[in-house]
């Protein structure tokens, strides 16, 4: 299919590209904002007002299943149905009026009163991840901090016993690759490794809401549970919003871990900015959100035919909604390739917009302000490792982060 008008090729995928992203969303803003990509085929929007009317629009349905199936080639769908019935009924996949009521339960489980109350385990968490490196002056904010540190947050605010944590986190990532990108060249085993995980992970949260019921606690478990049996719901269905808590929560965060520390260090007006005034951070935080988004794109499929900014997007197609573009867009932010932490206003659509706006919005505000405040305590000199040098993820469209980023203290 060609569309209207369309004059050039886009190379959303070239290693440059997925390296330092800004400059082709700003060619393509500029050019051909509402763009098809023979190349992959799908549409793509770069301006911040169509991606947040997009983010609105009940016309654009977040129901991705057929975009899975397209991915998973030949495969015998007989050797993944653990991992389909854990992740078959995610809300994130789901429009209104289902999604409404799944999103209604699911918010009992981030009540104000349960945030406040896992402050310390975020706290604590940081501080021991940082106590195994503090010695040895050198470390990488991807390995050592920005990886475990979500997982194991999320997993001690469910409430998962410690011996358990490590397991709950390795078949969480196994579900996750699998989910995020099925099309890989050895899909079989992959897909296997899956559904064997979604086997395990399912049997262990099952093992704790059993135990839970009869000794409710502050654990978000616990939460779920009184949720799910107040609204008449079957606590069988706990562990698929538990993992996708769990994905959801972890893949980001640990993307903007290492995106915000790059940010700092590379603007080191800006770090001494914050360390000079620490009432800052909060600011400074939305900032790292906006400048350099974990994810910069989320895929709707439309439901009928649609024009956005005067180009006819048919029924059925799958529309790429640029929100690491949007979040540059000078039409909405000034100056927007300047990193700046006293910005404001900053309406930056990091976390979403509209009925999938993230769920875990505030819990990830409350990690990202703990852990940047307590590294920059504990390291105030953190600096680049100038022997190492950083590795960018390079693979993903969906995930824009680090593979390693070495630091000095
Ligand atoms: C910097 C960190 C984070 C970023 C940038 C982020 C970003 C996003 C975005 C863009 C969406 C919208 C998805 C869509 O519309 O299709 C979303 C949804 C979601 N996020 Fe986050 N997120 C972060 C952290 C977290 C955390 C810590 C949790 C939970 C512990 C979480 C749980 C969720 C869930 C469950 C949804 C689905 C909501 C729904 O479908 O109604 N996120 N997130």
């Amino acid at each position: 299919m060609l569309a209207e008008h369309q004059t050039t090729a886009f190379d959303l995928l070239a290693p440059a590209s997925l390296a330092n992203p800004y400059p082709l969303y700003k060619q393509m803003r500029e050019t051909d904002p509402v763009y098809y990509s023979e190349a992959n085929g799908f549409w793509v929007l770069t301006r911040y007002s169509d991606v947040e009317d997009a983010l609105r629009d009940d016309r654009l349905s977040a129901d991705r299943s057929s975009l899975f199936a397209s991915q998973l080639g030949g495969l015998d769908l007989g050797i993944i149905q653990n991992f389909l019935k854990l992740t078959g009924n995610f809300m994130i996949e789901k429009d209104p009026p289902e999604h409404t009521r799944m999103r209604k339960i699911a918010n009992q489980g981030f009540t104000a009163r349960a945030l406040e109350s896992w402050r310390s385990i975020i706290q604590d968490t940081t501080d021991r991840l940082l106590d195994r490196v503090q010695d040895r002056h050198q470390m990488d904010i991807v390995a050592d901090l920005s990886v475990p540190l979500p997982a194991l947050i999320i997993a001690d605010i469910f409430g998962v016993p410690e011996k358990d944590r490590g397991n709950l986190i390795e078949w969480a990532v196994d579900i996750g690759t699998f989910w995020g990108a099925p099309a890989t060249d050895n899909i079989g085993a992959v897909a296997r490794k899956a559904d064997r995980s979604a086997v395990l992970f399912t049997e262990l949260m099952q093992e704790i809401i059993a135990e839970r019921q009869h000794n409710l606690g502050t654990d978000m478990i616990s939460l779920l549970i009184s949720a799910y049996t107040e609204n008449g719901m079957n606590l069988e269905q706990i562990p698929s919003l538990c993992i996708l808590i769990l994905n959801a929560g972890h893949l980001t965060t640990t993307d903007l871990i290492p995106n915000g520390v790059n940010a700092l260090l590379s603007h080191p007006e800006q770090l001494q900015k914050l360390k000079d005034n620490p009432a800052l951070l909060n600011s400074a935080i939305e900032e790292m959100i906006r400048f350099d988004t974990p994810a910069p794109f989320l895929f709707r499929i439309a439901k009928e035919t649609l024009t956005v900014g005067g180009k006819k997007i048919p029924a059925g197609s799958v529309v790429a909604l640029g929100l690491g573009a949007a979040n540059h867009d000078p039409a909405k932010f000034q100056s927007p390739e300047i990193f700046d932490i006293t910005r404001s206003p900053n309406e930056h659509i990091g976390f979403g917009q509209g009925v999938h706006f993230c769920l875990g919005a505030v819990l990830a505000r409350m990690e990202l302000s703990i852990c940047f405040s307590t590294l920059f305590r504990r390291m105030p000199n953190l600096h680049f490792d100038r022997d190492l040098s950083a590795v960018i993820k390079h693979t993903s469209l969906v995930f824009k982060g680090f593979e390693t980023l070495a630091v000095k203290f």
